[in-house]
């Protein structure tokens, strides 16, 4: 996909960026586009350039489609800036970057009810996808550990979702070479369900990963029910088989806004855990977790050492550089927010979530799907309607809001129910009350609008495939 943009403005840009001589040096009026200039400019003139493409890119507060964090208060900006420079795996160098890292394991093993959080074992990663990559990894390896002790074969392991799980399982799936076994959502079940998993297991399975919190709708998959099940499978045939939960969002909701539900370490089924700290953790761009419920369960051959204060540190990951600001952003949170402060912004956000949903459900044309009652995020669909009355879709109303600047995205949902188009928001930190008020303001008068066209509007670019974010 990038090498198309690139290509499509390669035929449809000029080769030059052209510079407003105002900031120009003498002679200096243009710079190409896609190679590099033989001299530099100087650092205004490169800032301005940058800063003035980067106008079109729409607005993120008013990005409604991203779980990914748009906003935090001045004083962490403060801090991001101070720290931009710290590599979070020069250990050694930055030994309280490394300290403050593992005492945001230890919050989180704590927040997800780890039975011994000191003898939990997890790291930060660059967001969810590594994350999930990493928990997959660690599943593969003891699963083929333990066939080969058994003296089984261990050639055909698969991995066991629902068809609602995000793009990120099929990735890991297709790069590490597990067969992803997909349990189809239905209308009435529009997640993973007990019995769906249990028919799709067998002694090749290397775990079952429920997602609290799916992409596309925002509901929480039934973690405890599908362990359940599990444990009278394990029971009736002797096989094992364990779970990771995919908590890129719900894992920093649930334990706030639900905390009586049980679907992290209080269940034992549960090995491992991601989220994105750039979701609901409340962090900018570039921070994920992954943490296992106790250090047996990460495979030691996967682990491997970087020197740390003159000695050794474990670590487990894809990237080996990577930005070391954000771990500290999500202590800031920590510290800033502690529990309550963390309830009341998902509460804040629910509540928001609510709110919207009951007032589009108003408006007539729309059919409530999930109204953020799991993670503050809500899905509507098109109610049936005639064949002559049906002059416009939720593709087209994306687009007319997308004039005033909302993004508000539309999207089939995924394999078996890809006839159902649906939009969804996703209510973050920062999207007030006051902003939900003018984004159902927009939403009725593009209603008004689209219901007033005397021709039926063209087809609106839409993805055709499911959307994965
Ligand atoms: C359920 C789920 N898992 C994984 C991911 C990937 O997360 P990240 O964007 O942090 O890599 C997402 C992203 O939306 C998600 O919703």
């Amino acid at each position: 996909m990038a090498e198309w943009k690139h290509h499509r403005q390669r035929h449809v840009m000029r080769p030059e960026i052209n510079i407003n001589p105002l900031y120009a040096r003498e002679g200096e009026d243009a710079v190409p586009r896609f190679r590099l200039a033989k001299e530099g400019l100087l650092p205004e003139t490169a800032y301005q350039i940058v800063h003035d493409e980067l106008a079109l890119d729409g607005n993120a507060r008013l990005n409604l489609a991203t779980f990914v964090g748009t906003w935090m208060e001045p004083e962490a900006r403060r801090l991001y800036t101070e720290s931009a420079d710290k590599n979070m795996i020069d250990k050694d160098e930055y030994p309280q970057t490394a300290a403050i890292e593992d005492r945001c394991l230890h919050i989180l093993a704590d927040l997800w009810h780890a039975p011994n959080p000191a003898g939990t074992i997890g790291v930060s990663t660059t967001g969810s996808s590594e994350a999930c990559m990493l928990g997959g990894l660690a599943l593969k390896r003891r699963w083929q550990q333990a066939r080969k002790a058994a003296g089984k074969p261990a050639g055909h392991p698969n991995i066991v979702f629902s068809s609602a799980v995000q793009v990120v399982w099929e990735k890991f799936a297709n790069y590490f070479e597990v067969e992803p076994r997909y349990v189809n959502v239905t209308p009435e079940a529009p997640y993973l369900t007990p019995e769906g998993v249990l028919a799709a297991v067998d002694e090749n399975t290397i775990g079952v990963v429920p997602v609290l919190g799916v992409t596309y709708t925002g509901v929480y998959e039934p973690v405890s029910e599908i362990a359940a099940a599990l444990d009278q499978l394990q029971e009736r045939t002797g096989i094992d088989i364990p779970i990771h939960v995919d908590g890129a969002s719900g894992a920093f909701v649930a334990p706030f806004l639900q905390p009586d539900l049980a679907w992290d370490f209080r269940l034992p089924r549960v090995h491992s855990i991601n989220t994105s700290g750039h979701k609901y953790g409340l962090v900018f761009p570039g921070l994920g977790w992954v943490l296992w419920r106790e250090a047996s369960l990460l495979p030691q051959e996967l682990v491997f050492d970087v020197s740390y204060l003159g000695g050794h540190m474990p670590t487990f990951a894809l990237n080996f550089s990577r930005p070391g600001a954000q771990v500290l952003l999500q202590y800031y949170n920590f510290l800033r927010l502690g529990f309550d402060g963390y309830y009341q912004v998902q509460k804040a956000c629910q509540d928001v979530a609510h709110h919207l949903a009951s007032r589009l459900a108003a408006l007539g044309p729309f059919e409530i799907l999930t109204d953020g009652s799991d993670i503050p995020v809500l899905a509507w669909k098109l109610k049936k309607r005639r064949p002559s009355e049906a002059g416009w879709d939720l593709n087209h109303l994306s687009r007319v809001l997308r004039e005033r600047g909302w993004q508000v995205p539309a999207y089939p949902l995924p394999p078996s129910m890809e006839d159902t188009t649906i939009m969804r928001v996703v209510v973050r930190n920062s999207f007030s009350l006051d902003m939900a008020e003018l984004l159902l303001d927009d939403v009725r008068r593009s209603v008004e609008y689209l219901e007033g066209l005397e021709h039926p509007m063209p087809d609106a670019p839409h993805p055709g495939k499911a959307f994965h974010h």
